[in-house]
């Protein structure tokens, strides 16, 4: 029971005397409320101003409506819903909760990989050329701060925005996953002993590094600002705008140059356990493009009339200025060839994968005839296939048989 002599009897930390004076002033100044003067008439109530706008769509964070019907699976949508969306069932996108599901049974940790023979790899004077070491500074350059952005566009722009309780379910876990990958590139930094503050600058201090992220911020910057909500034809195709430049772009097109080259580098007994965080990292965001994907073209299925002639033609035009920009950082990373690869070959192997975009969201194929290059690359995607690529580590996280690595 509270001691009204003493509020803080019992609590075994004890505030400093400035610090419970505050406190004492408080708790007796709520001793004598001041009466609440009642709101004229013509002002809005508390509910019209928690509510959002008829247009744009629930929260989550409404005041709760008792004795309100009960969710059907129909009041679902992914955008612009109006739906309670604290409650997670009745499902209707079996997919996302699907992935959601995946995603957690492929969990990992950084610091579960052994490091030590990139660490000896590393300290060796003549065990990496100068080039092998530049792709490395530079791709953890990239990265080390891509996945900040894209966990603070998940976070605050389009969490938001997507009114579905099971794709929330998976934007979560998809955030923490988002966290995990800036810590594996933290870890290899820290790991290699490299000047953290020369790579996590990279991205504003060299052009090539910068590029992508320059390119990628006004998308976000846009639905991040708390004025802005979906509703309208112009602001759902912002966040549909939004959600290509994102998932399929920023993580399906501009992490395969650096994901191929380190890579490349594990393949070739070359800091493999560099290249073993990566090869987790590049699962999780094959996940995250395909559940981007699946967004995207649900939010097609439900509002027809966003994914007019103008706007494919758009989105066209930014598949293909991504790949001229991911082209650029091929060729900035690796000036000359090395570990069999060269920039060129990076030029084909972009046009084959935006080729591939363009049909998982239902655009027209824009680079007929170009093959892919690294094969091996969606092998590696497929653990179970590359069952000896890398020593694996255990894998206790591994439930319901979701991964089989014998
Ligand atoms: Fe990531
Ligand atoms: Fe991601």
């Amino acid at each position: 029971m509270l001691n009204w002599d003493d509020p803080l009897a019992g609590l075994t930390t004890r505030p400093t005397p400035a610090a419970k004076a505050a406190f004492t002033l408080d708790f007796e100044s709520a001793a004598e409320p001041a009466p609440m003067p009642a709101a004229p008439a013509s002002e809005p109530s508390l509910d019209s101003v928690a509510l959002p706008d008829a247009a744009a769509g629930a929260t989550g964070l409404e005041n709760i409506e008792m004795g309100a019907r009960r969710i059907q699976v129909d009041d679902k949508k992914i955008i612009n819903c109006r739906a309670d969306l604290n409650q997670l069932v009745p499902f209707k996108y079996h997919w996302a909760w699907q992935k959601y599901l995946d995603a957690c049974a492929n969990h990992w940790m950084p610091q579960e990989i052994n490091m030590n023979a990139d660490i000896a790899l590393w300290k060796s004077a003549d065990g990496l050329t100068e080039d092998e070491r530049t792709i490395i500074k530079r791709n953890l350059g990239f990265f080390s701060t891509a996945d900040s952005l894209v966990a603070n566009n998940l976070v605050l722009a389009v969490y938001r925005h997507i009114t579905n309780p099971e794709c929330r379910q998976y934007l979560l876990r998809q955030a923490f996953e988002e966290a995990l990958h800036t810590h594996a590139y933290q870890y290899v930094v820290e790991s290699l002993g490299l000047d953290e503050g020369e790579v996590f600058n990279m991205y504003r201090e060299l052009p090539a590094v910068a590029r992508k992220a320059e390119w990628a911020l006004p998308f976000t910057q846009y639905l991040s600002d708390p004025h802005f909500k979906t509703g309208t034809v112009e602001n759902d195709q912002r966040l549909l705008r939004e959600l290509i430049a994102f998932y399929v772009i920023f993580e399906g097109i501009f992490f395969y140059v650096g994901f191929t080259q380190i890579l490349s580098m594990g393949r070739r007994n070359k800091m493999t356990g560099t290249a073993e965080q990566f090869q987790y990292i590049m699962r999780d965001e094959s996940m995250h493009m395909n559940f981007g994907i699946d967004v995207i073209n649900q939010i097609k299925v439900e509002n027809p009339h966003l994914w007019s002639e103008g706007f494919k033609g758009e989105m066209i035009r930014m598949i293909r200025e991504a790949v001229e920009i991911e082209t650029q950082y091929a060729y900035d990373t690796m000036p000359r060839g090395i570990l069999g690869l060269n920039a060129p070959m990076f030029k084909e192997y972009l046009e084959f994968i935006a080729n591939r975009r363009c049909a998982q969201i239902g655009l027209p194929e824009q680079y007929p005839g170009v093959s892919n290059p690294f094969p091996w690359m969606s092998e590696v995607l497929d653990l179970k296939k590359e069952k000896n690529f890398f020593e694996t580590r255990v894998t206790e996280y591994q439930t319901g048989g979701a991964l089989s690595w014998d």
